[in-house]
């Protein structure tokens, strides 16, 4: 099993908390699509025979490229890897791009998950977010997504936006779920350095929301999403059974993949890849033949961290016999010697073997994990 990520850096407009790689200008986009085929093309033995399970095209922004563009990456792709019989294939959707004959198209494409960004059914929100949709917009692409025959949608939401209270937070879940959707992402908001959020944070101009706001709502969503059947699968994922996002899931299973476009990264079980974050730098290389991409062999500390960071944000979390078998005694004992402590707190448990958070170490996932990472220097 392994899964194919497919990065569109374009964006009409900056968001002001995003940090993936973007630019404004579709200056060069043609050439960029031409060298998306041929990087398919051309690394499509770092995946070995393994059958490809997942597709995603996300971003910038997927759906401001045209459904010709995305129907020759497919081609390329089912051309050139062995594609298993009911792939996944999401896309990742602005809802003022979500234009009915667009998602039609999609659907006829074989698109079987449509991601939204909604981020917020608040105006307010969304202006602060710098999101060039509205409210309006958002629910319209909403239901003409499901017009168009998607059965399998999900979409994002931010929390912990400075002016958002716990009871406009609950509000916006109790209107998202009057929505047939079958998985929600929902991210509390990360101030991320060199972002516009970040630049105004450094000034003094960002006023985060305290601990408290954030644990409230954190709460809220937890609340009402097992309310409403959704499985609480990873810290920001919540899903009904059966409809998990396959491709993430994947990331967080270390099944391999691999990424296509500037800033991708791929993973194969022995070396991690990077692509060039450079869209003018991504296609001269591709076309010249030269290397794109930076990478490293992983060490046995570099995957035992890598693994933890992972499985502990699951609904999974560390298997004890995985880490038995794959790390050495000392691996091991360094979590359980850890894991006895924050047991001790409420914020662990042990399930059939596997140690995972409760909510209460949920909330302060970020800083039990960085405890659970091996030191450079031991
Ligand atoms: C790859 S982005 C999706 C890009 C897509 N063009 C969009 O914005 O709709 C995935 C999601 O991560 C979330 N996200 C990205 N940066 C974030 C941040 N700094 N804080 C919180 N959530 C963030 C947003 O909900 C976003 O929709």
């Amino acid at each position: 099993m392994a899964g194919i990520y497919i990065h569109i850096p374009y964006c009409k407009k900056i968001c002001a908390y995003c940090d993936f790689y973007k630019v404004i200008s579709k200056d060069n986009h043609t050439e960029f699509i031409k060298a998306i085929i041929k990087e398919s093309q051309t690394r499509n033995n770092y995946l070995g025979d393994e059958p490809v399970s997942t597709i995603y095209f996300g971003g910038g922004t997927p759906s401001v490229i045209s459904l010709d563009e995305i129907n020759k990456i497919l081609e390329s792709i089912f051309k050139f890897y062995r594609i298993d019989n009911d792939p996944e294939i999401t896309i990742e959707i602005n809802p003022d791009d979500a234009d009915p004959d667009y998602l039609k198209g999609l659907y006829n494409l074989k698109i079987n998950r449509i991601s939204l960004g909604i981020q917020s059914w608040r105006d307010t929100d969304l202006k602060i977010l710098n999101r060039r949709h509205n409210a309006a917009q958002a629910e319209k692409a909403m239901n003409d997504t499901f017009t168009a025959g998607f059965s399998n949608v999900t979409m994002d939401l931010i929390y912990g936006i400075p002016g958002l209270s716990s009871e406009s937070w609950a509000e916006i879940l109790d209107k998202t779920f009057l929505f047939p959707i079958k998985h929600l992402s929902a991210y509390h908001l990360t101030v991320e350095p060199g972002t516009v959020f970040g630049k105004m944070k450094e000034k003094g101009l960002f006023k985060e929301i305290d601990e408290e706001e954030s644990a409230s709502q954190f709460n809220i969503l937890i609340e009402k999403a097992e309310k409403e059947g959704f499985i609480h699968y990873e810290i920001s994922n919540f899903g009904l059974e059966g409809f998990f996002s396959k491709h993430n899931t994947n990331y967080w299973k270390q099944v391999k993949y691999l990424g296509l476009g500037p800033s991708a990264h791929s993973f194969n079980n022995y070396s991690r890849q990077w692509n060039v974050k450079n869209v003018t730098a991504y296609i001269n290389a591709v076309n010249n033949n030269k290397t794109f991409f930076a990478g490293e062999e992983l060490s046995t500390k570099t995957k035992f961290n890598e693994y933890i960071m992972t499985s502990l944000r699951t609904m999974w979390g560390i298997d004890m016999d995985f880490v038995e078998t794959t790390f050495d005694k000392e691996g091991y004992d360094y979590i359980m010697n850890l894991a006895g402590k924050y047991k001790g707190y409420g914020l662990m448990r042990e399930e059939n073997k596997n140690l995972v958070l409760t909510n209460q170490g949920k909330m302060i996932s970020d800083n039990i994990i960085s405890e659970f990472m091996m030191p450079d220097n031991e």
